[in-house]
């Protein structure tokens, strides 16, 4: 091999050594075999030869390019595993360690509470049923015992819709539905959502209620204080501080409203009142509009009702002071009743 073949092939071999990286290799091969590359090069002297040692020389230069190539490649498959497993460890990926875990969804506080209520009131034999959130003036007054212009009518702070039905003030208007469209014995529970302009820390426009009603042959004043005692009890255990206190409510008489004491004093949590016979009187009426006799003859049937709101149990039950926290969706609050 000449001179000059083995001071190119010994500096390849030197730089090889050197190399660190995919990029300084190709700069490498570029160096020695690229069009203007140092082995490139040497074969153009290949005309001051003399002829004879022309193909000898060429043979070498050839070899030359084959071994370097060779030595290229094999070290850029070394570099290129060095830098997989560089990466490796670099991100690593530990597959002994717990994975995160996800936290699950679950039932708003408000429909857990709805959900104790309801229970509660199966036990005692109570059904559910449910009605429409909007409603006529009819179901939500008229046929409540809300005359026109009486001033019960503005205890409701209603929102009216353009086409004069209402948003529901309260659930008592399912009592009526139900009483037109069922014969008695009645005894059911009404869970929904009502709606009042009302807001401060303990009403909001929206909230919502549990209706309950139970009609029969002899029921009295008597089965609506044992029924709601029991249920008080089982609701807030048998020491919680409750009061009955009378009250008033068109379409019950005489009426009654329970106390208990919550966070911030004592606080109403529901109505009742033995149905007012002038209820019976205008689910008769539909009765007899559709010309069937009325079940609900006032001289022989009687029934109590009740009107209970959910956010104050709740609110009393885990001691919240302001009525928005429902509804603001802060995972902090929201989390602790999961
Ligand atoms: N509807 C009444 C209210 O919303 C509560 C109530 C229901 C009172 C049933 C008596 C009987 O305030």
């Amino acid at each position: 091999m000449t001179e000059d073949l083995q001071s190119i092939e010994r500096d390849f071999s030197q730089s090889l050594e050197q190399v660190k990286n995919l990029k300084e290799l190709e700069e490498l091969r570029v160096r020695f075999l690229g069009k203007k590359g140092t082995l490139t090069l040497s074969l153009r002297s290949i005309g001051s030869l003399p002829a004879s040692e022309r193909p000898g020389f060429g043979e070498e230069v050839n070899q030359l390019r084959r071994s370097f190539e060779d030595s290229l490649t094999k070290q850029k498959s070394k570099l290129e595993d060095d830098a997989i497993s560089q990466s490796l460890s670099q991100n690593c990926l530990d597959v002994t360690m717990p994975g995160r875990k996800r936290s699950g969804g679950s039932l708003h506080p408000l429909r857990q509470v709805e959900n104790e209520l309801v229970k509660a009131f199966q036990s005692l034999g109570f059904s559910v049923e449910t009605g429409p959130e909007i409603e006529t003036d009819f179901y939500n007054f008229e046929a409540l015992n809300f005359p026109q212009d009486h001033p019960a009518r503005d205890m409701q702070d209603t929102f009216f819709l353009s086409d004069g039905r209402v948003l529901r003030t309260h659930t008592s208007p399912v009592q009526v539905r139900l009483m037109e469209s069922k014969k008695p014995p009645l005894q059911v529970i009404v869970p929904g959502r009502v709606y009042r302009h009302d807001s401060d820390v303990t009403h909001s426009p929206v909230f919502h209620q549990v209706e309950g009603l139970c009609v029969g042959p002899d029921v009295s004043f008597a089965h609506l204080k044992g029924s709601l005692e029991a249920f008080v009890k089982m609701i807030f255990g048998s020491n919680a501080k409750v009061r009955f206190r009378p009250s008033f409510f068109p379409f019950t008489e005489p009426s009654a409203e329970i106390d208990v004491m919550g966070p911030k004093g004592w606080m109403e949590i529901l109505g009742c009142g033995m149905v007012d016979p002038n209820v019976f009187q205008k689910v008769g009426a539909s009765w007899e509009e559709r010309g069937e006799d009325s079940p609900y003859d006032p001289e022989e049937i009687s029934g109590f009702a009740f009107g209970i709101g959910v956010e104050r149990i709740a609110m009393i039950l885990h001691g919240i002071d302001n009525i928005k926290s429902f509804y603001e969706n802060d995972q902090r609050f929201l989390s602790q009743f999961v």
